[in-house]
């Protein structure tokens, strides 16, 4: 495992569009065990592939509640719910924090690391990161919803 560099706002990867991914291979194994420990080193809450330089979708959350880390591969959000505000930050924008609007309830679709299909029902904290996570898959960050 490796830690990998986080790429920062102004990095032209953080607004390109990701990649499905077709095959759960060693590469992937790795880049995933790597987000994961570049994730914990940095304190965040979740990372996704661009954030280390590869447009494949891929996520990897952990709110810290006991349950995680969840790996989210191709995922694809199926339903979303309600609405809550709070405070947002993001890995590759160090030192911003702003109040984001996002979704109370998310169901989303996505496969594990075992090639296994899974649906999670996620709310409140991990509703915003799967939202935040997936974002970046489709180049969009949260100062996008942030008004200047
Ligand atoms: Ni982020």
């Amino acid at each position: 495992m490796a830690i990998r560099n986080i790429r920062i706002e102004g990095d032209p990867i953080l607004r390109k569009k990701s990649k499905t991914v077709e095959k759960i291979d060693e590469r992937v194994l790795t880049l995933i065990e790597d987000m994961k420990e570049t994730m914990y080193k940095a304190d965040g809450v979740g990372i996704a592939a661009p954030q280390v330089g590869i447009l494949k979708k891929i996520f990897v959350i952990d709110i810290y509640d006991g349950n995680g880390p969840f790996v989210f591969i191709n995922p694809e959000i199926l339903e979303t719910k309600g609405s809550q505000e709070d405070e947002e930050g993001c890995l590759s924008i160090p030192g911003v924090q702003e109040p984001v609007k996002r979704p109370y309830y998310v169901k989303v679709k996505a496969t594990n690391e075992k090639g296994e299909e899974f649906i999670l029902e996620a709310e409140e904290l991990m509703a915003r990161a799967v939202c935040h996570e997936n974002d970046h898959l489709y180049g969009k960050l949260f100062i996008d919803y942030v008004e200047k």
